[in-house]
């Protein structure tokens, strides 16, 4: 089966990311497969909102380190970059169900979701510190702005894990779901949505993402830091540390 399965019914189009070998890590392809149903979505009537889902145990575990080491993003249109200007620029709603883990990107894409459903096994974590990166997908703006800065400081700072209670009382998720409900309940809410007036929905969405202008400029300021970062020694050392299963010795 393919890693980035996608479907459409009722209106909603639901993106299930499918590589439960590897925790639902994304590699380049996987991006740029998301970033195509997220593009053709814009355009297609017949979509008027879009779920995302993982599998069970994990949403997604994030960036594919090995992806990171061997064949890290270039220029910007690179798989992933196209990925969260797709996300963070779609028109129409977008709902979240997250399962198990939700790393890096897994839990920074649920910044530009509007609704967002958590597992009681969901995990989050923005370990980007501890891979010696920067946050990405403008999650250094979005994050202190809608937990606050000292709440983000201590999310990105320490990069540990919490979980989808905490999620919750953070305001990065809307509720707390049972793992076997938790993809019905996001489904139920997306086709909702979906029964909206389209027009009315997405002038909604489109008057609450103008505040936050500088998504854009924040996500490309991000993403010079980012890819330094990469090609730093720290980074090598965090990054086969975790494929040696080691802990990391930064000098
Ligand atoms: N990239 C590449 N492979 C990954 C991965 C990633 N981001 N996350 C997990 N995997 C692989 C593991 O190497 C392992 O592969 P193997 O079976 O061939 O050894 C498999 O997926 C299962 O992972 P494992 O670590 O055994 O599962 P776990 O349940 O003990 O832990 C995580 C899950 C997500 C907590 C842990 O895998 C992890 O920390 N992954 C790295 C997350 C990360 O740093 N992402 C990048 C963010 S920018």
């Amino acid at each position: 089966m393919s890693e980035i399965v996608t479907q459409t019914s009722d209106g909603v189009l639901t993106i299930t990311i499918n590589r439960p070998d590897k925790k639902n890590a994304l590699t380049q392809a996987m991006y740029g497969a998301m970033a195509d149903a997220l593009e053709a979505a814009e355009t297609d009537a017949a979509v008027r909102a879009v779920l995302i889902a993982g599998v069970a145990g994990a949403f997604t575990a994030g960036n594919d380190l090995q992806d990171f080491l061997s064949n890290p993003p270039r220029g910007e249109n690179a798989p992933v970059f196209r990925f969260l200007r797709a996300i963070s620029s779609a028109s129409k709603p977008l709902v979240a169900a997250v399962t198990g883990v939700a790393v890096g990107v897994g839990s920074t894409m649920l910044l530009h979701c509007d609704l967002v459903y958590a597992a009681e096994s969901a995990k989050f974590s923005f370990p980007f510190v501890n891979l010696a990166l920067v946050p990405e997908a403008a999650s250094s703006l979005l994050l202190p702005r809608m937990v606050g800065y000292h709440k983000a400081a201590e999310m990105i700072l320490l990069g540990e894990p919490f979980d989808a209670a905490a999620a919750v009382a953070s305001g990065i998720a809307n509720a707390v779901c049972p793992d076997e409900s938790v993809v019905a309940t996001a489904l139920a809410t997306a086709r909702k949505l979906a029964a909206k007036p389209p027009t009315s929905l997405k002038l909604s969405k489109q008057l609450m993402k103008q505040a936050k202008p500088d998504v854009a400029a924040q996500m490309a300021a991000e993403g010079v830091y980012f890819s330094a970062q990469l090609q730093s020694d720290e980074a090598r050392e965090a990054m086969t540390a975790f494929f040696e299963k080691r802990p990391p010795k930064f000098n």
